[in-house]
């Protein structure tokens, strides 16, 4: 072999490797000026669209949260009579898990009952609440089966670690702490409601537990 064939030899071989090191190379690149190299490749426009660090962090930072609707949005499901003002503080509490003082005036002034009326109706049943719930609500039944098997003491466990006393939420929203007189299974007494489960012969440690996972 002449020394001008094997010059050519050697230069195919470069050539034979450089698409393999060019592909490596494209595959390790992330900073900005790995990121200028690539222009022209035809990954770059992949390689733009890739979200930065900064956009993915905020992403996680705001979930999709379900938008509050306006009160008109509920209102105008009925007709302005007085008879559907229950139906109607059950639609707003269902809304905005509370009815404000301002919602109620909106509610009296649309339907013309008056306020003491819906007021009165609104603290008479324990499923209105004038005050904003907890994301969770948790109900400690203190009826009688459930007293004598331990009840109090559940309530006081949540007392402590929520750090609210019964019947308030917690500053964080996450939770409103309830007692009830009756869940309706005094078999399985002490019994705690978290949301729609039920908790059955709840002691201090499965309380916990069940809190912790929410
Ligand atoms: S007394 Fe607690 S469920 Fe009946």
């Amino acid at each position: 072999m002449t020394a001008k064939e094997t010059k050519d030899s050697k230069k195919t071989k470069k050539h034979e490797k450089k698409p393999e090191k060019h592909k490596e190379k494209h595959k390790e690149l992330k900073g900005p000026k790995e990121h200028k190299e690539l222009k022209g490749h035809k990954d770059h426009q992949e390689h733009k669209e890739h979200k930065k660090p900064k956009e993915i962090k905020e992403a996680k930072k705001a979930p999709n949260k379900p938008k509050k609707p306006h009160i008109d949005a509920v209102m105008v499901k009925y007709e302005r009579h007085p008879q559907h003002l229950i139906a109607l503080l059950q639609d707003v509490q269902a809304a905005f898990s509370y009815i404000s003082p301002e919602n109620l005036n909106l509610i009296c002034d649309y339907l013309g009952v008056p306020v003491t009326q819906a007021w009165s109706i609104a603290t008479f049943y324990k499923s209105f609440s004038l005050e904003p719930r907890g994301e969770h609500e948790i109900k400690v039944c203190l009826g009688t089966t459930c007293h004598l098997k331990g009840g109090e003491r559940l309530v006081e466990c949540c007392e402590r670690d929520l750090g609210v006393p019964r019947g308030r939420t917690t500053e964080d929203q996450k939770f409103t702490l309830e007692t009830v007189n009756c869940l309706g299974s005094c078999a399985l007494a002490p019994v705690v409601m978290i949301d729609q489960d039920y908790l059955g012969g709840a002691n201090i440690r499965t309380l916990k537990k069940r809190l912790e996972k929410k």
